[in-house]
């Protein structure tokens, strides 16, 4: 891609501005999330980050982002209530699992599988509330299931089946590490879901927003949102990070490390972000948390060069507006939770099928299909030729 192509540029016929990326131009109203990326505050419906995560549970903040207010107490045992019992995946979405290559990566696992719930709950009746609600239920009942199938799946195991005793972030761990977690663990797991739920129009989220003013059914808005999560500059990057801490070694070889980075205009991994131009509140918040699980089951060594990477870009690409972001920090804590660095992006999906289904309902509460512009660079008025008669090209 050449940099002619990704600047700022007016459309002289309409007088229109492309901007790339779409940085800056709003595609819809929303009263889901607010960001002030200078001051680093973050809110879902209302409610600071900070708050959500020290008080509420993921489920709560699931349906809190669904349906606009948090649910009383009869309407959140109803919600958690009607999760637990959708829990379970059909065999037959198992056996398909059980047909995917071991060595593929459990993003498109989850893609796959979640596209195919669409073939099970196919009626799409999106104008009807309770389908909604029943979808909604099925979603994120379902996609931690289907996480944890993929990772026994490819070691050559069943899977193993969800327990009703436990919470929805103690149910996720113990079928992925196939052991009971202790209790703090499972918190800080289920603070990371509330964190990584809901973050306006990322990527992934404007995708599930393009896909759903289709009017197309949810597991198609869910799996094409997956799709979208699953790359480096998005939610891929919380895998990347531990790699290049890994790579760094010491805290030692942070500085080397950044002037190689500067200078050759390489991107640090877990740094910057379109909306902020300081740290990230949910990276601060992530760091607590690593270091809540470090005191209690021991300290990752790889905090250091993390700390180091974070004190030492301050002077270096802070004054661009550069700080860590959400995945600088959350690999260290998934580690320490015993999630292996490949299914960082799939826990990362688990959390954020919540605000994908809130962007789903919102865009079907008043639609209009996605149908941008673009402004025409290519030939015009040529003529075929016979393939006799054309002379080698570039693209031959
Ligand atoms: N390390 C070094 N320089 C950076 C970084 C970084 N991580 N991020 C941005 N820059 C520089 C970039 O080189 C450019 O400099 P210049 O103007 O001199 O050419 C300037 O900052 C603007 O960068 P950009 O790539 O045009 O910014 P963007 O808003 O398009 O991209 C981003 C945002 C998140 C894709 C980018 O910061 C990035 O690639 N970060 C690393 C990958 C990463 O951590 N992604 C996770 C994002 S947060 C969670 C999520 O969305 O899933």
């Amino acid at each position: 891609m050449s940099q002619a192509q990704v600047r700022e540029t007016i459309n002289e016929a309409s007088g229109t501005v492309f901007r790339p990326g779409l940085e800056g131009v709003p595609v819809t109203h929303s009263s889901i999330c607010d960001i002030d990326g200078l001051q680093g505050n973050l809110s879902y419906r209302g409610y600071s980050i900070q708050e959500l995560a020290a008080k509420s549970t993921f489920l709560e903040t699931t349906y809190l982002l669904i349906w606009g207010e948090l649910p009383n107490p009869q309407q959140l045992r109803d919600f958690e209530a009607e999760v637990q019992m959708h829990r379970r995946v059909s065999f037959r979405v198992r056996d398909m699992m059980k047909c995917f290559p071991a060595t593929g990566h459990p993003m498109d696992a989850l893609q796959s599988s979640a596209a195919s719930l669409g073939l099970f709950y196919s009626r799409r009746a999106i104008d009807n509330p309770q389908y909604i609600y029943d979808a909604v239920v099925r979603l994120i009942a379902k996609i931690p299931t289907m996480v944890a199938a993929f990772q026994l799946i490819r070691k050559g195991q069943d899977p193993i089946q969800p327990r009703d005793d436990l919470a929805y972030s103690a149910n996720f761990l113990y079928m992925l590490t196939e052991r009971e977690q202790d209790p703090l663990a499972a918190r800080i797991f289920d603070r990371c879901l509330i964190l990584h739920a809901e973050h306006s129009l990322n990527a992934s989220t404007f995708s599930a927003r393009v896909t759903a003013s289709t009017l197309t059914d949810p597991y198609a808005v869910v799996a094409s949102a997956v799709g979208t999560l699953a790359g480096p500059l998005h939610g891929g990057a919380n895998e990347d990070v531990l790699a290049m801490l890994e790579e760094i070694g010491s805290p030692n070889n942070v500085s080397a490390y950044l002037d190689d980075a500067i200078t050759n205009k390489k991107k640090v991994m877990g740094f910057g972000h379109r909306e902020y131009r300081v740290k990230d509140p949910r990276a601060s918040i992530l760091q607590d948390l690593a270091e809540e699980l470090f005191a209690r089951f021991g300290k990752d060594e790889m905090y250091d060069v993390a700390r180091e990477l974070e004190a030492e870009s301050a002077s270096r690409l802070g004054p661009k507006g550069i700080f860590p972001n959400v995945d600088f920090y959350s690999g260290l804590v998934y580690r320490k939770l015993g999630i292996p660095r490949d299914l960082f992006t799939p826990v990362f999906a688990i959390s954020r099928v919540a605000g994908w289904l809130a962007h789903w309902r919102e865009q079907l509460g008043a639609n209009r299909i996605f149908r941008p512009s673009q402004i025409y660079t290519g030939s015009k008025s040529r003529q075929w030729i016979a393939p006799s008669e054309r002379t080698t090209t570039e693209g031959s």
